[in-house]
């Protein structure tokens, strides 16, 4: 497809943060869907590896990285130039969302960003304890900056593929399984109706279920960690606690868990690393599977979202929602070799550049679990040739997050007053629209399985049977 179609105008400068690989990836997407003046188009990265493509195309290049002293300086000038209303992409490590949010809207400019990144510290800060380094207290501290400054230019916080996009499979796996129900009401519009939905469906829990089988040409060496996305964030999360949104239907807590005194209430968080905690899940290609417990924002944010409370503020319905992540089988190896040496990382860092992979899909989707169709999942079943052959600079895995980020600028550009969102509160369809046709195969599958299916086998386990959806059983322990 060469005649992309142009979504929507930017009328001020974007100023793009980060150009590692989603930054690298957003680039042909920014060219083929927004008119914008190029002269007024900056990227900003202390790292000039890839800054070749950048020259090429006549783009402005800041080698620089921003920081808490700085990024007022560099920013200012940058977002302001030549009038209009800019747009501040922020797709970097090591630099604070919420400051750079915050900033971008004093100045008027639309804002949009893939995880609430923290200053450089927050996440290996062993004085600040457990519960401080959660994503649980990142993104609180974001929705404490909307409390105390609502409205004005939008600002949507995590927007990428999760989190992101699949708080938007979320609502479309509902109203599929409300259609398969024979559930006639109209789909809902507010959270107080998406809500009420699962709870009416029924739906125990929500893993976001991925699979990840994109394969390396050569097989990873030793001492380096391997990944098909930043291996620093992927590094940095993993040894944030496990957490996962808490849901009503749960009987059983690890012995480990800790609960929060502050904030929603809608999660926990476990005394152990997300990287190294695993849980049993389904995706359609491999079938049952383990992945990796990872902390993520959507695991909150969508338990959140869909939390039903009484006239008291009690939660009377909450689904329990985590990741269940099988990342590529080299980055399932090094997290084995890090974690075999008390989580000491790699000194050598390498991700997986699309030419480097033989073959392999990112099935990435959301399981809703334990409604009276079993279990069902949603996704993408994006492969790396596809990619190749729609989109270059990227993997299957970076483009399920650039073309968030495009839907993500879409919307806000649409919207552009409704000050910082999160993605749960979007417009589903407006956004899969814009995203689907850099997605692959968008496929609903159900599953007979449960968490119990074939259990316990030689060994005696302590399973609940009363129900298979419990995260006693799911938890592998
Ligand atoms: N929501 C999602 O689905 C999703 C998926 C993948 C990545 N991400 C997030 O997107 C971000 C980028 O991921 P990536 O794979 O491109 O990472 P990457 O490691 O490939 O690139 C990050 C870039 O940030 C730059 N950087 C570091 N410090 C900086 C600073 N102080 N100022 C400006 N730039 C700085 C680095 O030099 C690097 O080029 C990460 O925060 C990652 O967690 C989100």
């Amino acid at each position: 497809m060469s005649n992309w179609p142009v979504h929507a105008t930017i009328s001020g400068p974007v100023v793009m943060i980060g150009f590692g690989s989603i930054g690298k990836g957003m680039l042909p997407l920014l060219e083929r869907h927004f008119e914008f003046d190029r002269s007024r188009f900056v990227v900003i990265d202390p790292c000039d590896a890839d800054r070749g493509l950048l020259d090429e195309r006549g783009v402005r290049f800041v080698q620089a990285a921003l920081t808490r002293e700085n990024f007022r300086e560099v920013l200012r000038p940058l977002l302001t130039a030549g009038g209009g209303q800019g747009f501040c992409v922020n797709v970097s490590v090591d630099t604070s969302s919420l400051d750079i949010m915050r900033f971008a809207r004093e100045v008027g400019a639309l804002y949009i960003d893939t995880v609430v990144e923290p200053w450089p510290g927050f996440y290996f800060d062993s004085k600040l304890g457990n519960e401080a380094r959660t994503n649980y207290a990142l993104r609180e501290s974001v929705l404490a900056e909307r409390r105390a400054n609502p409205g004005g230019s939008t600002a949507i916080s995590c927007c990428g593929a999760n989190p992101g996009m699949v708080s938007w499979f979320v609502k479309r796996a509902l109203v599929n399984l409300a259609h398969d129900r024979g559930d006639a009401a109209p789909q809902p519009t507010t959270r107080a109706e998406w809500a009420a939905l699962a709870q009416r469906l029924g739906v125990k829990g929500i893993h976001i279920a991925e699979r990840d089988t994109q394969r390396a040409i050569h097989p990873k060496p030793r001492d380096v960690f391997v990944n098909t996305w930043s291996v620093e964030g992927f590094v940095s999360e993993g040894l944030q606690p496990a957490e996962l949104g808490w849901g009503t239907h749960e009987k059983w807590m690890p012995a480990n868990a800790g609960e929060h005194k502050t904030g929603c209430g809608a999660a926990i968080y476990l005394n152990q690393p997300g990287a190294n905690t695993r849980v049993r899940s389904w995706c359609p290609t491999p079938g049952p599977q383990y992945g990796f417990l990872v902390t993520h924002n959507e695991a909150i944010s969508i338990a959140d979202y869909l939390t039903v409370r009484d006239s008291a503020g009690n939660a009377i319905y909450r689904p329990t929602c985590h990741y269940a992540y099988h990342p590529s089988d080299d980055a399932v190896l090094s997290l084995h070799e890090m974690f075999g040496r008390a989580g000491r990382v790699q000194p050598v860092h390498h991700i997986l550049a699309e030419r480097e992979i033989e073959d392999g899909v990112d099935e990435l989707g959301v399981l809703l679990y334990g409604h009276a169709n079993n279990a069902y999942w949603y996704g993408s079943q994006l492969s790396i040739e596809e990619t190749r052959r729609i989109a270059p600079y990227q993997n299957a895995t970076g483009l399920q997050v650039t073309s968030a980020v495009l839907a993500g600028m879409v919307y806000a550009l649409e919207n552009p007053e409704l000050g910082i969102i999160e993605v749960d509160e979007t417009d589903y369809r407006r956004c899969l629209d814009i995203q689907s046709p850099y997605l692959g195969p968008l496929v609903g599958r159900y599953t007979d399985w449960t968490p119990l299916t074939d259990r316990p086998g030689f060994f005696p386990e302590d399973i609940d049977t009363s129900d298979p959806w419990q995260f006693r059983n799911i938890l592998v322990r």
